[in-house]
């Protein structure tokens, strides 16, 4: 077992209380706040400051939030279609000279967590979710073909766990779960004697 982990970090409150929540106060999300969410987003690191990335947005009561709703799955549907803000998240896989950009996706998850964290500092909150009809919101959003659809992104102020259909309510209470730290740290040494550390 490695001898890194230190017992029970105390988190900074941003972040020990942020989570992906299903009910939304029915609030809308002001335009100047929206803007501060992205100017997060930009503002993060990404390999060669390329940023690779780019994001489209709809408040709800719009048709392009209503666009991006269209392309949830049911599931999500149901409880995000009921957020003040849908935002899709998008991946520029190709560097500026047109070869693979390996570490673009790994820019838009920063940059996502960026924007995530700004949120929490703004009393909002973030669902991403992957469950979407990525060829639909191409066609939906216009997206250029240079840009891969990646998550759609539920923003709000958190809502009552009643105000969501009643099969979701005991999920929106189910205590979060984590790995324990010494399953996903381990001290790097390096060679044979150290490999068996995972
Ligand atoms: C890339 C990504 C895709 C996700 N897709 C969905 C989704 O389609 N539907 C959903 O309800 N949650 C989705 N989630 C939310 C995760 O389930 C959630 O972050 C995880 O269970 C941990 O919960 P927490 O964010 O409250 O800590 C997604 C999260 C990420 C980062």
């Amino acid at each position: 077992m490695s001898q890194t982990i230190l017992a029970e970090p105390t988190l900074h409150p941003l972040l020990a209380s942020r989570r992906s929540p299903r009910a939304f106060a029915s609030l809308p999300v002001p335009n100047d706040v929206v803007a501060t969410l992205f100017e997060a987003a930009r503002w993060a690191p990404s390999a060669n400051n390329l940023q690779p990335w780019a994001f489209a947005h709809g408040a709800r009561g719009t048709d392009a939030f209503d666009g991006l709703a269209s392309c949830l799955t049911d599931t999500n549907a149901v409880w995000a279609t009921q957020a003040p803000l849908l935002i899709l998240a998008l991946e520029r896989p190709l560097k500026p000279d047109g070869t693979p950009h390996p570490h673009a996706r790994y820019d838009l998850g920063q940059a996502v967590a960026h924007l995530t964290l700004q949120a929490s500092a703004l009393d909002l909150h973030v669902h991403q979710m992957a469950g979407f009809d990525a060829e639909r919101v191409r066609t939906v959003a216009a997206i250029p073909p240079d840009l891969v659809p990646v998550t759609v992104i539920a923003v709000g102020y958190l809502g009552a766990p009643e105000s969501l259909p009643p099969a979701l309510h005991e999920r929106e209470r189910a205590p979060r779960s984590r790995k324990p730290l010494d399953e996903i740290v381990v001290t790097a040494i390096g060679g044979a004697d150290g490999a068996g550390d995972w």
